[in-house]
């Protein structure tokens, strides 16, 4: 039996004065104990605060972004064993966001997948298909391409230490959500994907919904067979809301 997962990623959202009401409220919320795991990935620079906030809790911090380098000159870049140190666990890599704004290949999201592991970060990788894409009946072959090229350069059994993300780009921040079957018709696939190299790694493989989840359409999304949680990105960012996600994920 798969764990639920509930993971929100704040983009390049919030402030410090945030970061302490919304992690405060949201550990008395966890406290109540009828929370799925559950974790946050704010912007790095608030990630030293965010690990002190949250130590003693049972809510796990993320980033949402690494170098693929181990270190060295790369003005402006964070490595995955930084990430580690600090205290988090999961890192996010091949974001659509990442993909399309900053030109990150499925190469590189490769690159990043294996940095993550190799600093003892959990990565959550993102695949998803454009709108033109699902209109031109191509999405299955696309996401499963996104996922074959990292598996073909981390190898299989890295997935056994990762989760994957199922976000169509389509439904980032738009309000318009895959319907729950929609998004369970990409997730059986994506697991089809995965049982090809390893039945065992594929049955274990935590796979999140990312695409304007809300308090409202959590729960029907998580009712779904193949899908073991969520990854939040507005809604992550109202106390509230990210509760009743964390709740209707357990
Ligand atoms: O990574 C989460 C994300 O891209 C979904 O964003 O705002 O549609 O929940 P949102």
């Amino acid at each position: 039996m798969r764990r639920k997962l509930v993971v929100g990623n704040w983009k390049m959202h919030g402030s410090q004065e945030l970061l302490r009401t919304l992690l405060t409220g949201l550990q008395a919320n966890a406290a109540q104990g009828d929370f799925a795991d559950a974790a946050v990935c704010p912007p790095a620079v608030y990630l030293a605060e965010a690990a002190t906030l949250l130590a003693d809790s049972a809510i796990s911090l993320g980033a949402q972004n690494l170098s693929q380098h181990e270190q060295g000159a790369y003005t402006g870049e964070v490595s995955g064993s930084m990430l580690a140190e600090l205290g988090c666990r999961y890192v996010i890599v091949g974001h659509s966001e990442r993909r399309e704004l900053f030109a990150e290949t499925d190469e590189l999201v490769a690159d990043k997948f294996i940095a993550a592991q190799r600093a003892g970060l959990t990565p959550i990788l993102c695949v998803g298909e454009s709108l033109a894409q699902r209109e031109a009946g191509q999405t299955l072959d696309f996401v499963a391409q996104q996922l074959n090229a990292v598996i073909a350069k981390a190898g299989i059994e890295a997935f056994s230490g990762a989760v994957l993300a199922y976000e169509p780009i389509w439904a980032i921040g738009t309000g318009m959500t895959a319907s729950p079957e929609q998004a369970q018709e990409v997730h059986q696939h994506l697991r089809q994907v995965v049982a090809q190299h390893s039945a065992a790694v594929a049955a274990e493989l935590q796979m999140l919904y990312g695409g304007s989840v809300n308090a409202a359409n959590a729960a029907q999304l998580f009712a779904q067979q193949d899908i073991d949680g969520a990854l939040v990105g507005g809604a992550s960012l109202k106390l509230d809301d990210f509760s009743v996600i964390c709740r209707a994920a357990q």
